[in-house]
């Protein structure tokens, strides 16, 4: 269906004479200012505009933002999603530069490659720019052999295939074939050229939209009028690029320090009974549980902000929530959606249909769909009123059961009417649009009182989910809000969390979820996550072994959840030994939630992912630029899951170059040390290739091979406890692990793990750890620790420093001045260990405490 419509379109433009223009451009104070008028031609659904301007704001040394746009018209604003203002005065030295030809188009190059990154006349007569009523269009230069990232939300490989039309618009399709548009819209990429050097483009449109990529040029395709809106990304690296796109849509939310640990969910726990019998059976079985979730199970007949009356008594339900959080301190999710069931008496429905704040069909009547309870209609989340609606209702309902977060669930609009139910009166007919858009949701031309629906259908969500934040906020305004959505746009992210919709019992489905997270996390959503254990079918023992290994080190939101008619897939569902490796894993994934915690606070602040693919980690090497089914936490640790059943071990691992440590042993891992011959020089990249090694690991069914990257410190807390906020408090092991110069560097944030201001900040400290050479013709090592933010009085203490590839054993260790009682030694593993009880000034070993180590 999608290639027809753009095989169409194609040739349509090769029967007409196609617009061309002439080009006028002139510099301002913000960056050029001009024209195109065309000459000749004419677009697919004209008529076309005879003249249109453009604007080009220099807004940073390495950030554009481009625009062709009429200057008479208004334009509908996209709510939310900028974070920064429109520039008057342009960057007074830029990484690019620009050209104007005239009877041609606009080109923005690299300054110091001269790489074209932007280039409105690519291909130019047969995809032109087009600025019509009904449809838009630009085509743009891509490098050859580029590999590229992003433009979702789909399920797909990491690195995306082309030639292949992507849509993007918001749609709940179950599990869809790949590359298909599912529920988020984020009309970004991020590419990295042969070169190494990575760029980012945002097309910043809210409507249905098709992304043609192609080896060499990329065409957008929107169904929006007579406006193109571009942020481009200078780079170079992938990192720098995601820093530069969440400067504009948003830092990521902060997460409440809770919600980094476990959560177990089901669609089919029928009865408070049966949600207390899993507490205790996680209890029985000593497995770590931090959050419980309900699903539509609680609600009387699927009706939003009920409770079953026999099963879920709203008054038992409230004591049950209260009592397992403060008896066990375990954190309560409940589920909503946004449809809300017609039925006379029913006050949500009553309310809402009497406040006039709801979708309308095109002749201005209730919009009515169907969801889980029936017939619904849904809130206008663009409508002041609409929004103030729904706030409040979910304060109530947070207070009335004590909740600790909300989940937004089939809210991309999913409607199972496929457009509007018991209509007849036919649908609007657009000229032109990328595929069905009606598939399982609100028919297109319903209306919001922020424009016709169709333009605002993939950010319905993402105004649902800030209006549930204020309602949180209402209840609690200085705890972080967590709500967890399907639906998204670019920018949610700096409010809501999102986990990827519904996957299958598959081992595919658990290989395509790193794909999913390296991808969520380019979009700024970096707190995502799938299913584990897979939603839809059955799962059985070993995959739901491996993918618990593989989502307590790479999957920052750690839910187990399924389907109604799926059999039961709690980590002790299998018995023994399965429960066992899970609970091996469950415990492991506490012990390293401060790394994950820091890497969260790192996301906020500069927006970089907490999971990240190996080619934004090794950029200097081409051999990582397609691997996703390998990532890493951080910059610190290279996780190879196993993906396949019966296996032994994970297959084809590549490991780029660097010094490597097995997690588990601490020991130094030659087997996946690159050899120096290896080093070459590729003739089809320009960059030198360092090439790494690939190999199979052994991994039997309870262990999963993780790898410390040389160069890399981060940090531990060696207990375990069924709650993850019973250990938040606990003792912390710094980890050091060599490089091969016998360096290392990383950082610790802490914070009290639940406040936030009025800016979605948070007072936290950080402490800096970094290993050097002691220095000239010295033997050992020199550890300083230096606090370089104080904003939370941690009082937790130091216990243990580990520091990994420590060639000979020292003679002595010094703190400061003082020299240590003992330390310990592992000859065959080249590890030095310090504890606490022999180093130095007790008081010293405090995390917010600065010191200098010195062993030789
Ligand atoms: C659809 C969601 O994707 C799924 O996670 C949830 O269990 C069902 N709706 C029922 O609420």
């Amino acid at each position: 269906m999608i290639s027809i419509v753009a095989i169409s379109i194609v040739l349509q433009f090769c029967e007409a004479e196609l617009p061309r223009y002439d080009v006028y451009a002139k510099e301002t104070a913000y960056g050029y200012t001009g024209s195109f008028t065309r000459y000749i031609g004419n677009g697919p659904f004209p008529p076309d505009p005879t003249f249109f301007s453009f604007d080009i704001y220099c807004q940073t040394k390495d950030r554009i933002h481009i625009r062709f746009y009429d200057r008479s018209k208004k334009y509908m604003n996209i709510p939310n999603v900028l974070q920064i203002s429109e520039v008057t005065k342009a960057a007074s030295q830029t990484n690019y530069v620009f050209e104007f030809i005239d009877k041609g188009g606009i080109i923005i190059k690299r300054k110091d490659t001269g790489d074209v990154i932007f280039d409105t006349q690519t291909l130019r007569f047969d995809h032109p720019l087009i600025l019509e009523k009904e449809f838009i269009s630009l085509t743009t230069t891509t490098g050859k052999n580029s590999v590229i990232y992003g433009l979702g939300s789909r399920r797909s490989r990491y690195a995306l295939k082309h030639p292949f039309n992507y849509t993007i618009h918001n749609q709940d399709r179950g599990t869809p074939p790949d590359d298909q548009n599912l529920y988020g819209s984020h009309p970004f990429h991020v590419e990295v050229r042969p070169n190494g050097k990575a760029h980012g483009i945002f097309f910043c449109n809210s409507a249905p939209m098709q992304v043609e990529l192609q080896d060499g040029w990329i065409t957008y395709r929107a169904m929006a009028g007579e406006m193109l809106d571009f942020y481009i990304f200078l780079g170079p690296t992938q990192k720098d690029v995601i820093k530069q796109y969440t400067d504009v849509i948003g830092k990521p939310a902060l997460v409440p320090q809770w919600a980094t640990g476990f959560h177990q969910c089901a669609w089919g726990y029928k009865s408070i009974d049966d949600v207390r019998n899993v507490v205790e059976n996680y209890d029985k079985y000593n497995l770590p549980l931090d959050v419980m979730w309900a699903d539509i199970d609680y609600m009387d007949g699927k009706k939003l902000f009920t409770t079953d009356p026999v099963n879920y008594p709203k008054a038992q339900f409230a004591r049950f929530i209260s009592d397992i959080k403060e008896k066990k301190r375990i954190r309560y999710v409940a589920i909503v959606n946004p449809g809300v069931k017609i039925e006379s008496g029913y006050e949500p429905y009553e309310s809402l249909a009497s406040s006039g704040y709801y979708l309308r069909n095109r002749t201005s009547q209730p919009y009515i769909g169907e969801v889980w309870p029936g017939r619904t209609i849904f809130p206008d989340f663009f409508s002041t009123g609409g929004g103030s609606w729904w706030a409040s209702r979910i304060s109530k309902f947070v207070k009335e059961l004590n909740l600790d977060g909300i989940w937004n669930d089939m809210n991309e609009i999913s409607n199972f009417c496929n457009g509007e139910c018991d209509e007849d009166g036919g649908k609007t007919k657009y000229a032109w649009t990328p595929g069905e858009l009606d598939h399982h949701g609100v028919q297109s031309d319903a209306v919001t009182a922020a424009g016709p629906y169709y333009l605002t259908h993939s950010l319905y969500a993402h105004m649902e989910n800030i209006h549930t934040i204020e309602g949180l906020k209402a209840v609690n305004s200085n705890k972080r809000p967590f709500v967890l959505s399907r639906a998204s746009f670019a920018g949610s992210g700096k409010n809501n969390f999102l986990w990827l919709g519904e996957n299958e019992a598959k081992w595919e489905d658990l290989r395509d979820s790193i794909s999913g997270i390296l991808s969520s996390g380019l979009f700024g959503m970096p707190f995502t996550g799938c299913d584990v254990g897979g939603f839809n079918g059955d799962t059985n023992a070993e995959l739901l072994t491996r993918w618990t290994e593989a989502a307590a080190f790479l999957y920052p939101f750690f839910r187990n959840h399924r389907s109604d008619d799926s059999i039961s897939q709690e980590m002790y569902a299998f018995g023994e030994p399965y429960t066992s490796y899970n609970r091996r894993f469950l415990q492991e994934r506490q012990k390293i939630q401060s790394y994950f915690y820091t890497l969260m606070h790192q996301s906020h602040d500069e927006g970089v992912p907490i999971i990240r693919s190996l080619s934004m980690e090794f950029p200097g090497d081409s051999n990582c630029l397609k691997i996703d089914s390998q990532a890493m936490l951080g910059s610190a640790l290279l996780v190879s899951p196993v993906l396949e059943p019966g296996a032994k071990k994970a297959t084809g691992c590549y490991f780029p170059r660097a010094r490597w440590y097995d997690y588990w042993s601490g020991a130094e891992d030659k087997s996946v040390e690159a050899n120096e011959e290896e080093e070459s020089s590729n003739e089809s990249n320009e960059f030198r290739e360092l090439n790494g090694v690939e190999v199979d690991l052994p991994a039997d069914l309870n262990t999963i091979p993780v790898h410390i990257r040389g160069g890399a410190i981060f940090t531990k807390q060696n207990y375990v406890a069924r709650r993850l906020m019973n250990m938040k408090d606990a003792p912390f092991t710094v980890i050091a692990a060599l490089d091969y110069n016998e360096c290392a560097f990383g950082y610790i944030s802490v914070d009290d793990g639940e406040s936030v201001d009025e800016n979605g900040d948070c007072k936290k400290s950080a402490v800096r750890f970094q290993v050097t050479q002691r220095g000239r013709g010295k033997k050992g090592g020199r550890l300083s620790v230096s606090v370089t933010e104080v904003g939370y009085n941690s009082m937790h203490v130091l216990e243990e420093i580990r520091i990994l590839g420590v060639a000979e054993e020292p003679s002595k260790i010094h703190f400061n001045d003082q020299r240590a009682s003992s330390f310990e030694y592992d000859r065959e593993k080249k590890i030095l260990i310090v504890r606490k009880a022999y180093g130095g000034d007790p008081r010293e070993w405090m995390l917010l405490k600065e010191f200098e180590m010195l062993w030789g």
